[in-house]
């Protein structure tokens, strides 16, 4: 009843508000609940609303007013530039695989993969299910719960051949997902000023994560067969570098993954510069044809960090990742990462090792794995068929992108933008290049919203990009 005659009451003033010039006194309480039957209790709850809206100020014990009408005046923020100073790398712009887009267009640009690629049934079952137990209102140990710090070094421990040690389960520290990975892996390991060889290109997010960290980044030419071992071996002569940083299985952007060869080529390298390899398992629950394998389980000396998320496959509401590592850097990660945010949810770790150790994990992730040989193949065809000046440089064995070299006329930030103005969301290449950019590309990314709509998405992109070519 209140609630009801309080809005009343609301609407009535609004309107008797509109009529009356700022300072006018309101009518009393004792006038209001004559006027409007109601209790005073009611007519106090509807002037705290309108308190609340900024249309009325109450003066105790005089009563309520009309608010004059203020003109905003523009705050002077230049007190923090000066305060501040200038920063050590100009703040990018919000990286395309991170907007948000509305409902009614075709997005091919986030990084994330869509709700019904992800075990939903499994997470809310895990959430309930944690809710109820310990670990929804006690602290976890700073390096992980020990449980899923043992998971993390048994997934990676099944791809150690004989003769090497596997990790133990205290090599493992859980972080709040992998991007504060690689921000801990590069302030610990390499840190202010130092060089950091990486792929380019690469990943958008370490490289801006390795600029926040101050440290030198080196670009390393790269492909879809990964990394050049000749340049590399260069890169790390000339720089001294003593870290580089990789994603060897399904590369974000180019899909590379490397060959027994090529990885016996770059753990060469690395042993032989005494440096780590900051190896970024991203993909790994994202294998189509062929399953990842990385790197990290052939080294027993230290050499390689291992990065694993479980944000994409789990649930972007379950930021949790791993990262393996060994003796003194292993230290210093966790002092990092410490130093950060102390640990990470307790929830959230039982949840994640609740999802990923039920059996119907392994069948959604080979439901998965079809899914995405589906959608890869999918828009895979409609480049070809409608982007016909589109180069797809290789169809990945895994991952979740499509890199795409356009010609070398394109305007490709406005190529962005006119896609966009038809409707589809695309991501330009030039973000996961650590340098120049050596050619025009997209990112296109086929684990987004409604696949059946990437063939329409590619006659948009391919209409453009003709438009654009020739103006
Ligand atoms: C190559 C790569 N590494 C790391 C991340 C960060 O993932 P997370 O959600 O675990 O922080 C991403 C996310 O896009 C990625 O593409």
């Amino acid at each position: 009843m209140s609630n009801d005659s309080s809005s009343k009451i609301v609407a009535g003033l609004r309107a008797w508000l509109a009529g009356a010039p700022p300072g006018t006194k309101l009518p009393s309480t004792r006038a209001l609940v004559a006027q409007y039957g109601a209790s005073p209790v009611t007519v106090q709850k509807a002037l705290r609303t309108l308190t609340s809206q900024g249309v009325v100020e109450s003066r105790p014990g005089v009563g309520t007013f009309v608010r004059a009408v203020r003109v905003a005046r523009p705050n002077d923020y230049g007190w923090q530039t000066a305060a501040l100073g200038s920063p050590k790398n100009r703040t990018p712009q919000l990286p395309t695989a991170l907007r948000t887009a509305p409902n009614d267009v075709i997005a091919l640009h986030s990084g994330y993969p869509e709700r019904e690629l992800l075990p939903e049934r499994l997470v809310r079952a895990a959430f309930t299910r944690a809710a109820r137990s310990g670990a929804a209102i006690s602290r976890p140990p700073a390096a992980g719960i020990p449980e899923l710090q043992a998971w993390f070094t048994t997934e990676l421990g099944t791809a150690v051949p004989a003769g090497v040690a596997p990790p133990a389960p205290s090599d493992a520290i859980v972080l709040p997902g992998s991007q504060s990975g690689l921000s801990t892996a590069f302030r610990a390991l390499v840190g202010a000023g130092r060089p950091l060889l990486v792929e380019s290109p690469t990943y958008w997010g370490a490289i801006l994560a390795a600029a926040q960290a101050g440290a030198q980044v080196v670009p390393v030419p790269s492909g879809i067969r990964g990394p050049d071992p000749d340049e590399l071996a260069r890169a790390f002569e000339r720089t001294g570098a003593r870290a580089l940083y990789a994603q060897p299985n399904f590369a974000n952007p180019t899909g590379a993954r490397w060959t027994p060869e090529l990885a016996d080529q770059v753990l060469e390298n690395v042993r032989r510069h005494r440096a780590f390899l900051i190896e970024d398992d991203w993909a790994h629950d994202f294998g189509i044809t062929a399953d990842p394998a990385p790197l990290a389980a052939r080294d027993d000396a230290g050499h390689v960090v291992y990065l694993r998320s479980l944000t994409k496959s789990v649930s972007p509401a379950v930021r949790i990742a791993g990262i393996v590592a060994r003796g003194p850097a292993r230290e210093r990660i966790l002092a990092d990462a410490q130093s950060v945010s102390m640990y990470v949810s307790g929830t959230l770790q039982a949840v994640a090792l609740d999802v990923v150790t039920q059996p119907a994990w392994r069948t959604h992730l080979r439901n998965l794995r079809q899914q995405l040989a589906a959608r890869r193949d999918l828009l895979a065809e409609a480049i070809r068929d409608h982007i016909p000046t589109a180069h797809l440089e290789a169809v990945p064995q895994g991952g979740l992108n499509l890199w795409v070299r356009l010609p070398d006329t394109t305007d490709v930030a406005k190529l962005v933008q006119n896609c966009e103005a038809d409707g589809v969301v695309i991501a330009p290449g030039d973000e996961w290049f650590p340098a120049e950019p050596t050619g025009h590309y997209l990112r296109l990314n086929y684990s987004g919203p409604n696949p059946g709509a990437f063939p329409d998405g590619a006659r948009t992109i391919g209409r453009a990009l003709a438009r654009n070519s020739r103006s």
